[in-house]
């Protein structure tokens, strides 16, 4: 029999705005960069799928080369697309991207209109979907011309491949340049995906200001900085965690320093009733300019505890203060 999600899904569920346009994401959603690969469990991840969506989170996020090997997670999600969600597809947000290594030679990596064009039809015939909600630019790639990697974009739209285009850790000035390129094309920029976390506040310096300006959504992720933001790596690296088991999180980047702010944040979380990831991803929607947390989980539990955030997001001037004297 098919499964079926719960009809209350929406009851407790949060949306907002992504910028000027006319699409709502929800206060969370899920990424699918780790523990969706071929070397991840499958029936966890299909748990965790089920579970988010019977939680209201409609977004998923996804990217050519998640998981390992490469193209995993996409193809693993359409496969779970296909056994439980088929009859919700137009309850959800799916998102990929291209720019990052994906294949070998110079057509598999980058911003060319070939590389771009390319993978999102792979991307659809792994995921077995006519369209993706939103395609991605994953980087910028300065050694291409803009007008190449984002008219790559207008084509995408054009065909009805992509709902609607994004962009990811591009500067204040090239999300300009690249929101007036599709302008004048008349194709909105949807949505800029960036890192924000308590450990990474880059973006509070000019572009939060700039996606405001331009009426952009603003999708935030790693809000847990990959787990840091959690009690794992106090007393040192545990055997599951990302640090031991992803290139992507190195462990010398895990500080004394850096642990010496994770317990004085975690201190301030249990003030609040919080666990450390609640008070982690409730912080970045405390800025009605991020849109959506796009949160990463390894099993149920994780999401379970992640997903309450939504539960208190606001923030006192005096926790603002010492969360700014902390991190800053
Ligand atoms: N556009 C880009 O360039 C880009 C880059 C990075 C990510 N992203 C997107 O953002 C998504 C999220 O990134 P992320 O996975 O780095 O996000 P994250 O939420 O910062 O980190 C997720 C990791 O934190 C740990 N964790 C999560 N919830 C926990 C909890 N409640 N208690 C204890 N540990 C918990 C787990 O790691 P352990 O395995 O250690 O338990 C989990 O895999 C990605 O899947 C992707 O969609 C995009």
């Amino acid at each position: 029999m098919n499964w079926i999600s719960d009809d209350q899904r929406y009851e407790n569920a949060e949306f907002r705005r992504c910028g000027r346009s006319g699409l709502d994401l929800p206060l969370i959603s899920l990424g699918l960069w780790h523990n969706f690969g071929d070397v991840d469990s499958y029936a966890t991840g299909r748990s965790i799928l089920r579970r988010a969506f019977d939680r209201g989170v409609t977004h998923f996020d996804l990217a050519n080369n998640y998981g390992t090997p490469y193209g995993s997670a996409e193809r693993n999600f359409g496969r779970i697309l296909a056994e439980d969600f088929a009859a919700y597809r137009d309850e959800l947000i799916i998102s990929t991207k291209a720019g990052w290594d994906m294949w070998p030679g110079p057509y598999g990596n980058g911003g060319s209109r070939k590389y771009l064009l390319a993978s999102l039809d792979q991307s659809l015939r792994r995921m077995g979907l006519a369209y993706v909600d939103v395609f991605y630019s994953h980087r910028p790639t300065p050694d291409v011309p803009l007008e190449e990697t984002i008219g790559a974009l207008i084509h995408a739209h054009r065909q009805g491949k992509a709902l609607y285009v994004g962009i990811s850790s591009y500067n204040a000035e090239d999300t300009r340049r690249a929101e007036n390129i599709l302008k004048q094309e008349g194709v909105p920029l949807l949505v800029h995906q960036p890192s924000y976390s308590l450990l990474n506040r880059e973006i509070e310096v000019d572009l939060l200001q700039t996606l405001d300006e331009l009426g952009v959504g603003c999708a935030v992720f790693s809000p847990l900085a990959q787990g840091v933001l959690t009690e794992k790596y106090l007393a040192g690296i545990p055997e599951d965690s990302r640090a031991e088991r992803s290139r992507f999180l190195d462990k010398d980047s895990i500080t004394d320093k850096q642990i010496g702010k994770v317990r004085s944040l975690l201190a301030l979380a249990r003030q609040r009733g919080q666990t450390l990831p609640q008070m982690a991803v409730a912080w970045t929607l405390r800025d009605p300019r991020v849109t959506t947390a796009i949160i990463g989980a390894r099993n149920v539990q994780q999401l379970d505890d992640t997903l309450d955030a939504i539960k208190n997001i606001t923030f006192s001037s005096e926790e603002e203060k010492l969360i700014n004297r902390i991190t800053i």
